[in-house]
Formats: structure tokens, sequence, C-alpha cells
């Protein structure tokens, strides 16, 4: 009964995933956990009261008004009644009112007045999530501390294919398993730092500078961390990955903002860094967007962009294990080497982007592993089978060094 004693407030909202909120409550409560559920207007016409309040075997909640008769349980007390605040499904409704910090109903309402930590499994349109509207309110919610959870790629019941379908039951519960609890692992104890996707550097208000990478690779070595135990932050430029599992993200858009998060995030026994931080921002970024025939085409000044890399490798909390990438076109191999040396980090991991390979945003990768005593070649694999390796290796490292330097 990993979950026994543990109050849960699960907040139903709107999509035609709230069928799966059944589900979650049903392998909550065999968990030992108890169940209170807040039923959205719009999550009504998807699953009824009746189904909620059976399965959890509790009055279910749905009138912010009925609620503010002193006889009943306020929304106050509603909100602080649990140990964790669980929005399945979270439309991409519901995400923007919670960012806007809305309340305008029971859920919202509740939402706005817990201090309880809040988990949520988004699930909407595959439009909808990449549309930066939601995106803007995901990093909003993120920077607050909402852990997401999904959504998962696959495909829709609008007949569309991409992110957006809910974290299955399963994946739900190991979320807050783990919130309750984390697994021991061979990195247990350890913290880890992952940088990923690409860095924008804003040209004015509407134009920014950035580069083709997806974050797939940083989010995969981040998950794999945290599956080994580590503790891990996760600290992402703009992506449309979906935060991993028990992993603290945190949103970032440009090199410098990234660079302020990953000190913020020391110390740390790893570094990861993954990220394809842009190597120029625009020396003065315009206020207002800059207009076409207004002076002629124009120029733009780019300075360099702090080196995160280095800077982990060579500062003064400098994290035991400190491990870089090198993306290169050609003499994959010998790059990677002198780059490893330049940069003063222990390992390189060295892909091939030339266009042809289809690394970039693509699913596979393949990967030589560069440290001052030697080098690996790993066969093509997946971006999560090169995150689990490396995991796998970082925690052998620990080992091998008794616990010391790796
Ligand atoms: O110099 P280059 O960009 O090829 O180095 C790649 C490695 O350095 C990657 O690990 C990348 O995350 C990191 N890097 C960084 N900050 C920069 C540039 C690169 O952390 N400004």
């Amino acid at each position: 009964m990993a979950l026994a004693g543990k109050r849960v407030l699960l907040i139903v909202s709107g999509g035609i995933a709230a069928y799966k909120a059944l589900e979650l409550i049903r392998r909550l409560r065999e968990r030992g956990a108890s169940v209170r559920a807040v039923l959205t207007k719009g999550g009504a016409q998807f699953v009824t009261p009746l189904s909620l309040s059976a399965l959890s075997e509790d009055k279910v909640y749905t009138d912010l008004f009925s609620l503010t008769d002193e006889s009943e349980m306020g929304h106050i007390q509603l909100s602080r009644d649990a140990d964790l605040v669980v929005v399945a499904p979270a439309t991409a409704d519901i995400l923007a009112r919670m960012a806007a910090g809305m309340a305008d109903d029971l859920a919202t309402t509740v939402l706005l007045a817990t201090d309880k930590p809040v988990l949520a499994a988004p699930a909407m349109n595959v439009r909808m999530w990449e549309h930066p509207a939601t995106q803007d309110n995901l990093d909003r919610l993120r920077r607050r501390g909402v852990r997401m959870v999904g959504p998962n790629e696959g495909p829709m019941a609008c007949n569309e294919y991409g992110f957006g379908r809910m974290a299955e039951p399963e994946e739900i519960l190991a979320a807050i398993s783990r919130h309750f609890g984390r697994p021991a692992g061979a990195l247990s104890g350890k913290r880890a730092l992952v940088t990923s996707g690409p860095t924008h550097e804003p040209i004015d208000p509407v134009r920014y500078i950035a580069n083709h990478s997806s974050g797939k690779q940083g989010h995969a070595i981040a998950a794999a961390l945290a599956a080994l135990g580590a503790e891990t932050v996760l600290v992402t430029g703009p992506t449309a990955e979906p935060d991993p599992l028990d992993v603290r993200t945190v949103a970032v858009t440009t090199a410098v903002e990234m660079m302020a998060a990953c000190r913020a995030a020391l110390p740390a026994d790893i570094a990861v860094c993954a990220a394809a931080v842009a190597d120029w921002r625009v020396a003065s970024r315009a206020d207002e967007k800059i207009k076409k025939g207004e002076g002629g085409t124009p120029t733009l000044t780019l300075m360099e962009n702090p080196d995160i890399l280095a800077s982990l490798s060579t500062g003064p909390d400098r994290p035991a294990l400190v491990v870089g990438f090198a993306a290169e076109t050609e003499q994959v191999v010998a790059n990677a080497r002198a780059k490893r040396e330049r940069k003063g980090c222990d390992w390189i991991l060295a892909n091939d982007v030339s266009p042809e390979t289809g690394t970039f945003g693509g699913d596979a990768n393949r990967i030589y592993l560069i440290r001052a005593d030697g080098q690996e070649t790993w066969p093509e694999m997946s971006k999560t089978e090169v995150g689990q390796r490396l995991a796998e290796a970082i925690a052998r490292s620990f080992q091998d060094a008794g616990d010391g330097v790796a």
C-alpha cells in the first residue's frame, strides 16, 4: 500500500480523456490513497458525478456557490484538505485559467487557494498543445512549480496524430507515487542538472534567432537520470517535448537565462549539457518590431553568449562529472576530442548531425563517448536508449570511483 493514507484532490476538467480519471481513482484507492473529486462543468459532459462518487466513495464537488454555505466544506478547506492536487485531464482551457490566476469556478478557485503541490496531466488536440498560448501558459505554470505528467504522442480522438493524449492512468499513478517517495536507484542521493532544447535569442519583440534542436535527447537524459533515482533539474529552452516524469523542469528562453537557471540549480554532482545553445545573441534587441523599408535592410550586430558547459566545467561549484555534447558535421571524433579539452568537461558525447543523418529532430542517435582515457562507439539507438545508456554509464562511474570524483 505505497500510497496508504495519502489524500489526493482530483480535479477532472472537460476533455475526452476524463473517462481515464475513473481508472485513476480506482488505482489510487487500491494503493491506499483517498480521493476526493472536483468536477468542472465541462468535465460533467464526459463523466457523471455519480460515477466519480461511486469510485471515490465520497461526495463529488462541482459547484462553487454551494460551498459558500458555512454548513458545507468551504473551498479553502477543500483545497487544503489534501496532500496533493491532481488535475487530470487538464485541458488547454483550465491550464490557461490556472496560468491567469482565475477563480471563476470551483476547480480554479481551489487551485488558486491551495498551498499544496499540484500535478497536471494535460490533454488536448495536438494543435492546441503546440499553440504558443498553451506553451506560454505551461511555462508560467512550471515556473510556479506545477508539475506536468505527459502528454503522450499518438493518435487522437479528433483523427489527428501528435502530442496531446493524456498520460495513461498508470503513468499518472507513477508520477504521484514518485511525488510521495522517490524510488531507490543507483543514483539515489545524487543531484543532476541537464540542459536541453534550443535557445531563442530575440531580435525584436516578434523575431528571434534559433536552431532546429527538438530537446528530445536532453529530455530523455533527464528522464533516465531521474529513473535511476537522481534528483534531477532540467533547464530547457523552448520545446514541444513534454516534461519528463519526476524531474523539476525549469523553462527558459535565452542562453543568458539558461546560464542563470543552471547556476541557480547548483550544487550538483552531475551536469549534462545537451542544449543547443545559440553561440551569439543580438547585441541590442529592438524594443519595437523592426519595420521593413525604414532605413533599408537592417544589420544585426551579434555578441557572444556565455558558454554554459565551459563555465560549469571550470566554475567554483564544479559538479564531479560534467558531460557535454559535440554536434559535428565532419571529423566527428577528432573535433570532439579537441572540444573536450577546450571546454574542460569530463566526457563528450559526439554525434554526427549532417542533414543526411536525420539526428536533429529525429528519434535516433549514433554516439561516440569520448573520455580522457578512451572512447566508446555506441551502435545507432533511439534517443531514449542513449539517455538510459548514459545514465547507466554515469551511475557506474560513481560506483567505480567509490562515490568520489568520477
Ligand atoms: O561549442 P559547441 O557549441 O560545439 O559545444 C557543444 C556543447 O557545449 C554542448 O554540450 C552544449 O550544450 C554546450 N554549450 C553550452 N553553452 C554554449 C554553447 C555550447 O553549454 N553557449
